[in-house]
């Protein structure tokens, strides 16, 4: 018999040194000890990921939801105030998928998440242009591959849930590490150069 779970903590990651809370999931195996996250291949610590997911009480679960920090900030109002929309509705969405809503709330979100990712990563790319950003080619690219990944975890919800949860982890870890506290940082010298903030 395998059982599958899902945890969502706190942690430091990636060597980034950026405090994210994320996610981790995994399967515990009758007769083996756990376990390998089924995409990304992180560490986990199996037995207390099943007993956090079984039996921690849903509202410190969900204090755990991902939150903007200072080292976040780009230094430009108006994106990091896109940024902080961009989180609260990978948060609804995380939340929607843990109470095992329904799939029209989900498509619902997923739409809202599509919408908004076009939306901030135009005004980005907008100032790419404007500023003549050297990083822009390789910053858009990302742009479109995040863009596709939103469109293929929509593809997917026909899936179950907890199959779901594993892809929305991965989402945000993307986002969350390589872009918003990774790429992202990489233009704030730029246009910080060319007066906006
Ligand atoms: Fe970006
Ligand atoms: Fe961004």
């Amino acid at each position: 018999m395998q059982v599958r779970f899902l945890l969502r903590a706190h942690t430091s990651h990636g060597g980034h040194g950026v405090a994210v809370s994320t996610r981790v999931c995994g399967a515990l195996s009758a007769g083996s000890i756990p376990v390998g996250h089924p995409h990304c291949k992180k560490p986990l610590i199996g037995a207390f990921c099943f007993l956090y997911y079984n039996y921690l009480p849903s509202n410190i679960k969900k204090n755990m939801a991902i939150t903007f920090k200072e080292e976040h900030s780009v230094g430009v109002k108006e994106i990091d105030d896109q940024h902080k929309q961009f989180i609260a509705i990978l948060n609804e969405l995380a939340d929607a998928i843990d109470n095992n809503k329904t799939k029209e709330t989900l498509a619902h979100i997923f739409d809202e998440l599509g919408s908004y990712a076009e939306f901030h990563f135009a005004t980005e790319e907008k100032y790419f242009d404007m500023f003549s950003y050297d990083g822009a080619e390789e910053h858009k690219a990302k742009h479109q591959e995040l863009k596709e990944k939103i469109a293929d975890l929509k593809s997917k919800m026909a899936d179950n849930q907890v199959s779901l949860s594993f892809e929305l982890i991965d989402f945000m870890e993307d986002w969350l590490i390589d872009h918003l506290a990774n790429m992202d940082q990489k233009y704030v010298q730029c246009f910080k150069e060319h007066g906006l903030s």
